[in-house]
Order: C-alpha cells, then structure tokens, then sequence
C-alpha cells in the first residue's frame, strides 16, 4: 500500500531539506548579481536582501517529486504485476498516473509565472488571471478522472435542495477560483520577515495533520496518501526557506513561493477532494482578504506597499496608513469604512478640518498593531502565526465534531 510510497517519500523529504539548507546561503551573491533583491523596508537602513528564493525551493520541490514519480507504482500491486509479467496494460493505474504529472505540471507551471512575476512586476490583472491558467490542466484531469461536481448538503438545508446537489460547470468555477484565492490570499498577508513561509509551514503541517487522521480512520486512503506525497516535500523545503527568511531575513521568497505555495495547497485540495477542508485552514487569509476588499477593489486608496512603517527610534512597527475623504468615496466604499469604523477594526484620526482622515491599512498585519499598538517585528510574525495554528484547531474542530452533527445521515 502507500505505507512504503510515504516512507520513500519522508526519505527524499528529508534529503531535499539538508540540500535546501545548504543551497540558500551559496545562491545569495548570484540573486544580487542578476539584480534580483529587495530592500528590508522594516529595518533601520533598509538592506539588500536577496528575493525570489521560492524559485530555488520549488526546483528542488520539483526535482524530489520527479524522482518520486514511479514510487507509488512500484509499489500499487497491479502496477507491479504489470511490470514484472508483462499482464495486461489496462491493470495500469494511468488515471493515477496523469494525476500526479498533471499536479506537477500545474506547479511547474505556477513557479515559471511567479518568477516571471517577481522578474517583471505584473499588474494586479494579470496576477489573477495566470493562477486560473495554472490550473486548466488539474481542472482537465479532474473532468477525465472524477467528473464529479456534486455537492453534499449539510442537514438544515436537506428539505430544501435534498442530499446532495449537482452544480455542475460551477463546480469548475469555484476550483478554479480556489487556486486564484490561494495564491494571492499568502501573497496579500506578507510584508514582514517569515510571514509568508510561516503561514505556509502552518497550513502544510494543518494538511498533513488532517491527512494522517483521515488514513488512520481508513477514509479515502488515496487522496490523503497523494496528497501526503505533495505536502512532505513542500513541508521539508519551505522549513528550510524559513530559516533564512526569518527575522532578521537573510533571503526574500518572492511571489514566486506564495504562488508555488498556493497552487500546491489547490493541487492537493482539489485531487485529494478536500477543498473545503482546505479552505478552512486559509481562516486569517480570508479574513486579510474581507478586511482588505476595501483597497483591494480601490473603494478607499490602496498604496503600492501596504506593510507596517518602522520606527527607527523604537525598533518597533508602527501602523502604516492611507489618508482620504470620506465624502469623496463612493457610497459602498462610505458604508464599508463606516461599518469598520463602528466595529472599531480601524485606526481613526481626522487630519484637517475639510474631512480629510487617516486610517491604518486594512491588513491583518497592521490590525495586529491597531489591537496592541507598536510591535516588534518578530513578535508580530509569531501573533500571526500563532493565530494561525488557533485557526487549524478550530478548523479541525468544526471539521469532525460539528461536521458530524451537520452531515449526518
Ligand atoms: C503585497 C501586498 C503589499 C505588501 C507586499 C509585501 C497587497 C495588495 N499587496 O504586494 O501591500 O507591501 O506584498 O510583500 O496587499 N518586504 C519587506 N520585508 C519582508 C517582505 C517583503 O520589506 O519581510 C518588501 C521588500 O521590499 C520586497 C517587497 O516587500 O522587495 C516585496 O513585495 P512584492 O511581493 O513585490 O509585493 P506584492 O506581492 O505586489
Ligand atoms: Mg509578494
């Protein structure tokens, strides 16, 4: 079974993050060479630190899955006849086959535009657009393989819609906009040392938490165990990305690792048929990205970094802001900004006396600092993560507990 698959894949994982290590520090003069770094805007004299670091782990990510390829064959018992007697070709698990290799491609594919990304500094347009292209091939094996888009009902809406529903082609949609939504979700909830990779660890080892309960409790053994065999290298990889890329960060990751990191999550979401388990692990992204809608769809000015401002005297990171008139917004963009005003989920001060006013960003980083006034950086970074593992328990508890009383049959 894929006990041994696992093993193999825990061995390469293991290898990958020891070459990992050991790669990150040598590749750092070449990064800077071929001008590819940015400044630390959080320190007091803004260093060159080398960006784009996602490329290097999602090569070895790539190389270790390439290798792994024929593991799990090797070890599918019809498979193995097949090889070894010459049976029929028909025992061949292909649909299997074409799932692994479309998921890579599909990676491989997200890697190339994120460096092309980080290369050339896309638009905003474009940046939603190539996420959805990434995965036209899982989308075509899902279609091949699976076909199925029905969805189960919980049991409050049963006498209504019944069981279950086909949403047919929507189905498509919604995957699709998945890999979009977590692509860009850890690319808008980043801008201070670790947060970008400290985010992905916690959601890979939340997926592989998950996984390994569902195979113990004997649920589709397959899907968790194909799944297993994405998040461990991804895991080993990122773990060694973020031991540079903590606080202080000697290496950026770029948008080239929060799109290798999304589209791995997609991969595993969709094939592994856990998307909206997996979603629930994405809780903060998705509260970073109702708290931004605001700047995100340009109601309220958006400015190009959005990341805390630092004060040199303190070492602490301040709230960084966005001025406007609230008269001039449009009246969604008034209501929005009211509503939070009212929540208190927004930083308020009048600047002049023609209405201009001043507002923290709306980000979950600088929500941090609204919360507990100015921060250091790395303490920020662990309240986010932190959060995030709050996230995966209750995720997990929503998950069986709750789940079971909504799902029954
Ligand atoms: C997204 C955010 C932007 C945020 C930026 C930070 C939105 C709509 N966009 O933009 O607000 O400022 O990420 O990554 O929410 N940097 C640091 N310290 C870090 C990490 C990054 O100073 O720990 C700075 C560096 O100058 C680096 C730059 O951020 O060069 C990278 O920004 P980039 O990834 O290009 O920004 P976006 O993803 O477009
Ligand atoms: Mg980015």
């Amino acid at each position: 079974m894929s006990a041994t698959a696992i093993a193999i894949n825990a061995a390469l994982s293991t290898a990958a993050y020891c070459m990992t290590v050991r790669m990150i520090p040598r590749f750092r003069g070449m990064f800077i060479k071929a001008n590819l770094f940015g400044k630390d805007l959080c320190k007091k004299d803004q260093p060159q630190v080398p960006e784009s670091y996602g490329v290097v782990i999602g090569c070895v990510f790539l190389v270790s899955m390439f290798i792994f390829i024929p593991v799990p064959f090797a070890f599918d018992e019809a498979a193995a006849t097949d090889a070894v007697t010459g049976g029929k070709p028909d025992t061949f698990p292909h649909d299997k086959f074409v799932e692994l290799i479309a998921a890579l491609l599909s990676i491989c594919c997200m890697i190339f535009l994120g460096f092309a990304d980080d290369v050339l500094d896309l638009r905003w347009r474009d940046k939603l657009l190539l996420p959805t292209i990434a995965t036209l091939p899982l989308l075509m094996v899902y279609y091949v393989n699976y076909n199925s888009t029905t969805v189960i009902m919980p049991n409050f809406a049963r006498f209504l819609l019944g069981t279950s529903v086909n949403i047919g082609p929507l189905y498509y949609v919604f995957m699709g906009m998945l890999a979009v939504f977590c692509t860009n979700a850890i690319n808008i909830l980043a801008g201070i040392n670790g947060l970008e990779v400290g985010q992905s660890l916690v959601i890979a080892g939340s997926v592989l938490v998950f996984n390994l309960i569902e195979l113990s409790l004997g649920h589709q053994v397959e899907s968790h165990a194909f799944s297993i065999y994405f998040m461990l290298p991804f895991f080993a990889t990122s773990l060694a990305l973020w031991k540079f890329n903590r606080y202080p960060s000697q290496v950026f990751v770029g948008d080239t690792f929060c799109y290798f990191a999304g589209m791995t999550f997609a991969v595993v979401g969709i094939l592994g048929h856990f998307s909206k388990t997996l979603l629930l692990f994405f809780l903060p992204q998705i509260l970073n990205f109702l708290y931004s809608t605001p700047q995100l769809f340009h109601f309220v000015p958006c400015p190009r970094h959005r990341l805390p401002k630092y004060d040199s005297k303190s070492d602490l990171l301040h709230i960084s802001t966005t001025e406007f008139k609230l008269e001039e917004l449009n009246p969604l963009g008034r209501l929005m900004v009211t509503i939070l005003r009212k929540l208190k989920l927004i930083s308020w001060q009048e600047v002049s006396t023609d209405g201009l006013v001043r507002t923290n960003n709306f980000t979950l980083i600088n929500f941090v600092m609204v919360l507990f006034g100015p921060t250091h950086e790395r303490v920020v970074t662990q309240i986010l993560m932190g959060f995030q593992v709050l996230c995966t328990l209750m995720a997990l508890i929503i998950r069986y507990p709750l789940a079971n009383y909504f799902y029954t049959e």
